[in-house]
């Protein structure tokens, strides 16, 4: 049986702990028990789950007596009722839908426009910097790179000098849900406040450019057939020939896979720069990988799988710097957990950023180790205590497109770059918005690796 135990402090202490820094309160509560009660509230209490086992019930073994609630209602503001939103039944339908465009073969189709892509952005920096080193804001630049990897190969759309706007317009949703997501009483969003304003300006400048996209995919119709998502959903049709999605439907499903399919990465990939700049012996090994695999040819998808360290750099990266630093669940009606009883509307707080931090489970945890992953006793490890793309029906559906973008993007940077803090011994926190951020932006110094011929 899980020990559930009364976190220290008053409820009243502990919710200002939360609130001013909830990785430190996270990571501290995982000591604590398997289990640990922040309130007595009896209507809706909460609990810090921290047991592996406790995750597996609560994602997989017993899914179905638990929702995603608050978190799902407040994204939905953003999202409509898209993939990451819907419950239940709705919820199983859209992901049979959606599915589809997340098999293997169909993002293999990908890797040819992610490098290209990546390519582009290298090129761009060096002529910025003349073969010389140059200061790079690489948190904003990742986020562009990504943004136009996902409509690209979601959207089949170049977003070119429109890249600016969206990118700010999906900022502003983002900033818009992390301030609701913990905030005791949202704010009602019919009250006209300046930043109520602003989100309301950025969704209108989102449906209008997904409107764009649709209208755009209906003229080449035959040229997109079942090349991209969008085409894929504008495409179903009930067994009478009639559209099976409307036009809302698809644009939530977009939106959906548009926010949800590029911050995170963008955000997984600073740290994983990051953290080979803090441990230059990592790096080094990493341009040896690729030198030798490569032996200076373009990356091809058929390189991800040849590419073991360049992987497990990204898989380290995601131990320590989860990009989904939290995963919320309520119980739907009274639930067994851990051998004991929760009530309906219990809620759990998972911390995949506290787990994989743990003493526990990780030796030397806060240490970068990617090779800690081709140990064997990483294989011992229960299968909750790294899960980095959730678990269960609603575990992550972009986990391998976005583990093969991070492999090709990191691939053609590392060919042809090193990186280097632009201060010796600079530290970086991280920012726990929606998903985990460097906070105030990340900035590199990166130079030519060869002369450029
Ligand atoms: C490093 C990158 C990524 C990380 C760490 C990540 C992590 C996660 C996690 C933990 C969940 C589950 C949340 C929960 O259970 O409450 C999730 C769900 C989801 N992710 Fe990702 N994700 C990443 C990239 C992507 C990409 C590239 C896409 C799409 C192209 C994507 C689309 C989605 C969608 C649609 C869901 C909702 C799935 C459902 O509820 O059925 N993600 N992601």
């Amino acid at each position: 049986m899980a020990s559930l135990v009364q976190a220290p402090g008053s409820r009243l202490a502990n919710f200002f702990a939360f609130r001013r820094d909830p990785l430190e309160f996270m990571v501290r509560m995982n000591d604590v028990g398997d289990l640990v009660a922040l309130s007595s509230a009896r209507t809706a209490p909460s609990f810090v789950v921290n047991d592996p086992e406790c995750v597996h019930e609560l994602l997989v073994a017993k899914e179905r007596h638990l929702r995603k609630g608050r978190s799902s209602r407040i994204l939905a503001e953003t999202l409509g009722s898209g993939l990451l939103t819907t419950e239940g039944q709705e919820h199983a339908t859209q992901r049979k839908l959606v599915q589809p465009a997340f098999h293997m073969q169909q993002i293999a189709r990908q890797a040819q426009a992610i490098v290209a892509l990546a390519q582009l952005a290298v090129d761009r920096w060096m002529q910025a910097g003349l073969d010389g080193a140059v200061v790079r804001p690489l948190s904003d630049d990742l986020m562009e790179l990504t943004l136009r990897v996902i409509t690209a190969s979601m959207f089949g759309d170049a977003i070119d000098e429109r890249a600016d706007q969206l990118g700010a317009a999906v900022d502003v949703c983002i900033r818009h849900s992390a301030r609701r997501l913990y905030a005791p009483v949202p704010l009602s969003l019919k009250v006209p406040t300046p930043a109520h304003r602003r989100f309301a300006q950025a969704l209108t400048d989102l449906d209008r450019y997904l409107d764009e996209c649709m209208d755009a995919d209906r003229e080449h119709l035959d040229a997109n057939r079942g090349a991209t998502l969008l085409s894929m959903l504008l495409d179903l049709r009930t067994e009478e020939g009639e559209a099976l999605l409307t036009r809302e439907q698809v644009r939530d499903q977009l939106l959906t896979i548009f926010i949800a399919g590029h911050e995170t990465t963008a955000n997984a990939l600073s740290w994983a720069l990051y953290l080979l700049c803090v441990v230059p012996d990592v790096q080094a090994q990493w341009h040896e990988e690729l030198d030798a695999v490569l032996a200076g040819a373009t990356p091809t998808f058929a390189d991800v799988a040849r590419l073991p360290l360049t992987q497990r750099i990204f898989q380290e990266s995601l131990r320590l710097y989860p990009t989904a630093w939290m995963i919320l669940r309520e119980a739907a009606e009274p639930v067994a957990i851990g051998g004991h009883e929760f009530a309906a509307n219990s809620t759990f707080l998972i911390s995949p950023f506290a787990i994989h931090r743990s003493a526990r489970w990780w030796d030397d945890p806060l240490a970068f180790r990617p090779e800690r992953f081709a140990g064997e006793r990483v294989k011992g490890l229960p299968r909750y205590v790294y899960f980095p793309f959730g678990g269960g029906s609603r575990s992550c559906v972009g986990s391998q497109f976005a583990q093969m973008e991070a492999v090709l993007i990191l691939a053609v940077l590392g060919q042809t770059l090193r990186f280097e803090l632009p201060t010796p011994g600079l530290r970086v926190e991280p920012e726990p918005s929606v998903s985990l951020r460097v906070r105030g932006g990340l900035t590199l110094r990166m130079m030519r690796r060869y002369p450029s011929a």
